[in-house]
């Protein structure tokens, strides 16, 4: 049997066993913030601002296929919902945040995930790291005090050829910083580098040339947000 049933907040859901949680929620209105995550690709687990209360425990919910009987919190849980808004104040106050002035504002998920969790402002001191940006590739700008090492462009994005990295991640911890090896960045096509850009959650990949390339109340998060987005593209390809 393939079916099976799980609660989320309380409602009953029938879907298909080894499901991932995340996208089970989505088809079923229930949104859950996520940043690492993208649907059709392996699972990166790295930003846990998915994290939802699974039979009692925390857990990301973009890891966990659903068994029969689960049961899950998500907006019923007061303390996981200030949890998830935590973890993203945290990542405002890791980097250097100043989304007016962004190239990515308006098309940034870390700014969408904000909105949707309500934050204000952070309840954490903010850092405000120095970080070198590089622009040294022809078509890529790396603004690197806005990575928030989500992984997405260092496991996604190869080397057509060689399938060598083209970005990775060195140092540790508060020293961690994103790197880019120049001479396979400049071997990237245009459209490679859209993709790149586009994959990055926040403004650290900038597509040179392209910055500010939508008109404000055109960009992707003011056409619908977030939340509207995740939730639509679930129901467009739901099976069960
Ligand atoms: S990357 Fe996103 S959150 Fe950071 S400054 Fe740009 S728009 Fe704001
Ligand atoms: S550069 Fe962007 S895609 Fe790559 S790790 Fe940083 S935030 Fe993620
Ligand atoms: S979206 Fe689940 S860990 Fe990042």
């Amino acid at each position: 049997m393939n079916s099976v049933i799980i609660t989320i907040d309380g409602k009953k859901i029938k879907t298909t066993k080894g499901e991932t949680l995340v996208d089970v929620a989505n088809k079923n209105g229930i949104y859950i913030p996520t940043l690492c995550y993208m649907k059709d690709k392996p699972c990166l687990g790295t930003c846990r601002v998915c994290s939802v209360k699974v039979n009692d425990y925390l857990i990301s919910s973009c890891t966990v296929p659903v068994a029969d009987g689960m049961v899950v919190e998500v907006e019923n849980d007061k303390e996981g919902a200030d949890m998830r808004k935590a973890l993203i104040e945290l990542l405002f106050v890791e980097g250097n945040h100043n989304c007016p002035s962004c190239e990515k504002s308006g098309r940034c998920e870390l700014q969408a995930v904000g909105y949707e969790t309500n934050m204000m402002v952070s309840r954490f001191p903010y850092r405000f790291p120095v970080n070198e940006r590089d622009y040294a590739s022809d078509n890529i700008w790396l603004e690197r005090d806005r990575c928030i090492f989500c992984q997405r462009c260092v496991e996604f994005i190869k080397d057509k050829e060689t399938n060598q990295k083209i970005f990775s991640i060195s140092n540790r911890g508060s020293k961690s910083r994103i790197e880019i090896d120049i001479d396979l960045a400049d071997k990237m096509s245009l459209e490679q580098v859209a993709e790149a850009a586009d994959m990055c959650p926040v403004g650290c990949i900038i597509n040179k040339n392209q910055g500010f390339n939508k008109a404000i109340g055109k960009r992707k998060f003011e056409i619908e947000t977030v939340r509207e987005r995740a939730l639509n593209t679930q129901k467009n390809s739901k099976t069960t």
